[in-house]
């Protein structure tokens, strides 16, 4: 039993020796320390020898088992300071490595406009006010006074959803729905911007697209006057393209305001001398288009003309931020190409 012992001792911890993980280790204890183990079976056969063997033979077989244990131990320390090394080594950080930047975004150049719009007005007192993009025919052409065979209301310029729907084609729907609930509520006098997307069924080119932007402003008051209108527009495009910048009022028609006029400002490139972005004429922009609301479209919103007058204009964003940033093409604001994006 003696010799038997000392051979597995042997057997055992050589075996260990060579293990490299876990489980190999785990196979080898239950192989011999395991309930139906080797060492096991010889500790049970212990009851069979001469009485004056069992002492020896039993100190003998403890110990076998305390230096098996004992080498268990150390060899699922050694696999698992191995395993750590190997870790250690793949996740080893070069810390002169160039870190990876983030792509931080930026306001595009038309939201950037139309923020700016935005904030000029709020500082002039004006509340700035959203609108739905799918309007009904009423609101974007009947109520504003726009007669049944008007071209703007065809099939061929005019995107219909159905017969009484549109996606609207300009801002002025927003006058009416605010002027409704004005009535509606008691909310007079109204001063009002409303920016969004407008749609006209347009084919795309270098200054046209089915979709763009516009801005709507409406201010509704007792006694107010196309003065108003002239004094409040200057001062909004002298805010945008600085103190220099002229404008002027040329006649103009619209379904929806009388008079209605249009506005152009000065070349901002030789500041109304001359040169050949402006063709020589000094003027640069047709800018917008306003007047004083329409009586009709007072009385259609429930407002008493003889008692209010407003005055209104709208005006296209997109070119405003054409001109702002030099942009040669309205393309280029739909595209979404962060490489031209980046520069604003
Ligand atoms: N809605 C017009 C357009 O599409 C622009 C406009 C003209 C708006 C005169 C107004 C206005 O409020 O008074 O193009």
């Amino acid at each position: 039993m003696k010799e038997q012992l000392l051979n597995l001792k042997t057997e055992a911890l050589n075996r260990l020796k060579e293990c490299n993980d876990n489980a190999d280790i785990e196979k080898i204890r239950i192989q011999y320390l395991g309930k139906k183990g080797e060492l096991t079976a010889i500790l049970r056969s212990m009851g069979s020898l001469p009485e004056e063997e069992r002492p020896e033979a039993g100190k003998l077989a403890n110990e076998v088992r305390a230096l098996i244990e004992e080498a268990i131990q150390s060899a699922k320390e050694a696999v698992h300071e191995r395993e750590s090394e190997k870790r250690l080594k793949k996740e080893t950080l070069d810390i002169t490595m160039p870190g990876r930047y983030p792509e931080i975004g930026r306001r595009h150049p038309l939201m950037r406009v139309k923020e700016e719009l935005e904030s000029v007005f709020m500082r002039m007192g004006y509340d700035v006010i959203g609108g739905p993009e799918i309007e009904t025919v009423a609101n974007n052409f009947d109520d504003l006074n726009t007669p049944y065979d008007h071209p703007s209301r065809d099939w061929s310029d005019t995107f219909y959803i159905s017969d009484n729907l549109v996606l609207r084609t300009h801002t002025s729907p927003v006058e009416i729905r605010v002027m409704k609930e004005a009535v509606r509520e008691g909310k007079l006098p109204i001063r009002m911007v409303s920016t969004g997307r407008t749609f006209r069924f347009d084919d795309v080119d270098d200054t046209h697209s089915p979709m763009f932007h516009q801005m709507e402003c409406l201010v509704v008051d007792k006694g107010v006057t196309m003065a108003n209108l002239k004094d409040s527009i200057d001062q909004f495009v002298k805010e945008l393209f600085g103190s220099k910048v002229k404008t002027r009022f040329r006649p103009h028609n619209f379904p929806f305001t009388e008079p209605s006029a249009e506005v152009d400002v000065s070349c901002h490139i030789c500041m109304g001398k001359g040169c050949p972005a402006c063709s020589g004429t000094g003027w640069s922009m047709e800018l917008l288009g306003c007047g004083m609301t329409h009586p009709n479209v007072l009385r259609n919103c429930g407002l008493d003309p003889e008692i209010y007058s407003g005055y209104a204009f709208g005006m296209g964003i997109d070119r405003v931020a054409m001109v702002k940033y030099g942009i040669p093409n309205i393309r280029l604001l739909f595209e979404n190409d962060v490489r031209f994006l980046k520069q604003f």
